[in-house]
């Protein structure tokens, strides 16, 4: 009788450290939405329930060997046990109806974290290799995402190659971004809770650069936001070199060509103008203003040499308007030679 109090003793203890350890939120980052409670206590459920059987099993397991070794001069083996068809049935039953409870929960949590509010605010994701692109409902195109605190959005994840993941640890929620067209197209919620700066993590192994795709989100308040919508949408007032270049950063462009000599997965930009680029199948091509307009619009036609295809994403024609691709085709011009 002594044996088992000690071990209750013991297995309450440990069980209460390892449990009250996990359900704390240590291990875990910042939670800054909504979904992220619900996750969090789901993971707390789970964290007592692993601490309790840990607990039971090693305890049991170290008290055995410690207490009932074999002392010196002992002889013999101890008793055999067959089968005990009562502990069968409860080591059966109870893991059965503890499954069956997880079922339940991990249920309820879902259609929480799935909740929709039909005032969601929407935005479009871009995902591409490597970059991430943002539409909001009244045209603005960025490449952070800025959110309002308390207010639902509902992200439509759309990916232009391969399978990217779009993910923000502190929002606990995840998603791949899948290619294909609209009929792949993903959808998340998330309701921010904080305020502050956080990174959108691509969580799918997706290429050279997967590492590096990354991208802000800023969670401000109601009125900051609506003042930056509207700030991001307005028209670019500038020369057209200046407006190409806020283009060429919005779009992603500058990802892959450099603007200072430097060769990342495309030709740097600095002092292509004007020059003659030898392709991939041998001739040589002017880089004029026809030229970059080619390569924007259908950048696979003319590879230049050393590069590869399908790189650079084929779609610019329909995400960009004409007036924004000759305003970086100046851009590119004015860093020529
Ligand atoms: Cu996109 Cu990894």
């Amino acid at each position: 009788m002594l044996h088992f109090v000690i071990v209750a003793v013991l297995v309450a203890l440990s069980t209460f450290g390892l449990g009250s350890y996990f359900a704390s939120g240590a291990l875990l980052p910042e939670a800054a939405s909504q979904q992220s409670l619900v996750i969090d206590w789901l993971f707390g459920v789970h964290g007592w329930l692993v601490a309790f059987f840990f607990s039971l099993i090693v305890v049991f397991l170290l008290y055995s060997v410690i207490v009932f070794r074999r002392r010196p001069g002992e002889q013999g083996d101890g008793a055999y046990i067959t089968g005990n068809h009562q502990l069968e049935i409860i080591w059966t039953l109870i893991p059965l109806a503890i499954v069956l409870w997880l079922a339940v929960i991990g249920a309820s949590t879902l259609a929480d974290v799935e909740r929709r509010d039909p005032n969601a605010l929407v935005v479009d994701v871009y995902a591409a290799q490597w970059s991430w692109t943002f539409e909001y409902e009244n045209g603005a195109i960025t490449t952070d995402l800025v959110l309002p605190v308390n207010q639902q959005v509902l992200l439509r994840l759309h990916s232009n190659d391969v399978i990217h993941s779009f993910y923000v640890p502190q929002f606990r929620v995840k998603q791949d971004v899948l290619p294909g067209g609209p009929e792949f197209t993903r959808e998340l919620r998330i309701t921010p809770t904080q305020e502050g700066e956080f990174k959108i993590q691509c969580a799918e192994l997706c290429g050279q650069l997967h590492y590096d795709m990354l991208a802000d989100v800023m969670v401000v308040s109601e009125a900051e936001y609506l003042v930056w919508l509207d700030q991001a949408a307005g028209d670019c007032e500038g020369t057209d070199e200046q407006c190409g270049q806020r283009w060429a950063n919005q779009f992603g462009c500058l990802a892959c060509h450099s603007l200072d000599g430097s060769v990342i997965l495309a030709p740097s930009w600095l002092g292509i103008a004007g020059s003659e680029e030898e392709l991939t199948d041998g001739s040589t091509v002017l880089v004029d203003a026809e030229y970059l307009h080619r390569s924007i619009v259908d950048p696979n036609a003319q590879i230049v040499a050393g590069f590869q295809p399908n790189i650079m994403p084929q779609d610019f024609e329909e995400r960009m308007t004409e007036e924004q691709i000759q305003q970086v085709i100046a851009f590119i011009l004015s860093l020529g030679e």
